[in-house]
């Protein structure tokens, strides 16, 4: 009887060994593969062996740990296809190495491409831009710089409790991505960084921005061609230019914008609000159902603005009108103060008139007083409270 006990448990065990070893999720420490928190030794080959060992699994899911600590990182290119879901986990920082041109024309920092099911969970990126951005600004011999994180071909993403630091181009870039989720992030750069935008979207389907936190020098978020069904929540902005669907039509043959969504926001000081920009020459891009909903301005400089004439140096405008058709654009709930007498500006296209543009309860005022509103070729109607001068 006990024998036979003995072995129906033998069995059980070696079952429940089995089904455990095959189920649970494995994990790679980049220490295991030589990288070292000392802030001076490479660690970039390390994390690129502990991502093959992890990605090479199949399994469950398989995770790629980062212990707390400084690990110099340079270029590198995290690629997929992997076996499984799989999770970088960051406890450290990932620091770039002190001479910029070391990031210096690969484009990107940290690229992952190719990836379905990727979830990166926590961690600090900072990628010491101020050199760059000296170099830059005096007009010096620079290299072209590097985006800090970039998703390529990513579908059902997640970039959870991440903090980036002083990128030398955009901080995080979702392209060419399906359901990618951006959440708890915080992404930091002064003012007057150039080019440092807090999170682009483009040519992706299902983003969802949630509870972030962008401070930087260019746009807290960019939205740029074949953006689709982007809903963001929960933003905070500032400084930094605001939140902006473009740059559009910077190519004659170009895809639209269409279904975006940013609701319970608040916009501290930066330069704009919510903006549609576009360039002043002929495109087939377009933007459509869009919805700006509960959003809180705090002096912010163009609270709501669509400027279709952008043209810098006026070159390749032949007639300053922009082929962007805009249509369908609520603003809904949008209340607070703008540090300029215009809370309101819509410079839309003259051959391409912004439709179906909905104004409902505005209240932005200038110096306690009422702000004004300027409108160039605008269609839409006003509901409910507007406190800047009308002009629909
Ligand atoms: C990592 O470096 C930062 C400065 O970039 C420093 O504040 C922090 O204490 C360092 N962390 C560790 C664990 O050495
Ligand atoms: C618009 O996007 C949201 C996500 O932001 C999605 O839930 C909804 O289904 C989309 N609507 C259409 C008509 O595709």
């Amino acid at each position: 009887m006990a024998h036979k006990i003995q072995v129906l448990c033998t069995i059980f065990i070696s079952f429940a060994t089995l089904f455990f070893t095959t189920t649970k999720a494995t994990t790679f420490n980049v220490m295991s593969y030589g990288a070292k928190p000392d802030r001076k030794t490479d660690s970039t080959p390390a994390f690129l062996k502990a991502w093959s060992a992890a990605c090479s699994l199949v399994q469950t899911s398989t995770t790629m740990y980062v212990p707390p600590g400084n690990f110099t990182i340079k270029p590198a290119v995290f690629k997929g296809p992997c076996g499984s879901r799989i999770n970088v986990v960051i406890d450290g920082t990932l620091v770039a190495p002190d001479n910029y041109w070391d990031l210096g024309n690969s484009g990107y920092w940290l690229l992952f491409v190719l990836v379905n099911k990727l979830s990166i969970y926590g961690g600090t990126l900072d990628a010491k831009g101020t050199e760059f951005w000296k170099c830059r600004l005096r007009g010096g011999n620079c290299p072209a710089g590097a985006r800090s994180l970039t998703f390529n071909y990513v579908n059902d993403g997640l970039i959870s409790g991440l903090t980036s630091l002083n990128s030398q181009l955009m901080h995080i870039v979702i392209n060419s991505c399906n359901n990618v989720r951006v959440q708890n992030v915080k992404t930091i750069a002064p003012a007057l960084s150039p080019n440092t935008d807090g999170i682009h979207v483009q040519i992706s389907t299902g983003v969802t921005i949630y509870n972030s936190n962008i401070q930087t020098g260019d746009d807290c978020i960019s939205i740029g061609p074949g953006t689709r069904n982007l809903w963001m929540e929960q933003v905070k902005c500032g400084p930094g230019h605001g939140v902006s669907i473009g740059s559009l039509a910077r190519d004659l043959n170009e895809d639209g914008v269409m279904n975006v969504t940013l609701i319970n926001s608040e916009f501290r000081g930066s330069d704009n609000g919510v903006r549609i920009k576009s360039w002043a020459r002929p495109s087939t891009a377009f933007v459509t159902n869009i919805n700006f909903r509960n959003l809180i301005m705090k002096n912010v400089a163009n609270p709501i603005i669509i400027d279709q004439n952008y043209c810098p140096n006026n070159q390749g405008c032949p007639r300053q009108a922009s082929g962007v058709k805009i249509n369908q654009v609520l603003y809904q709930n949008i209340q607070g103060t703008s540090s300029t007498p215009f809370a309101v500006l819509f410079y839309c296209s003259p051959s391409n008139p912004c439709r179906g543009i909905i104004m409902e309860d505005i209240k932005i005022t200038y110096l306690n007083s009422q702000a004004k509103s300027f409108c160039n070729n605008m269609g839409g109607t006003t509901r409910g409270v507007y406190l800047p001068e009308r002009c629909l």
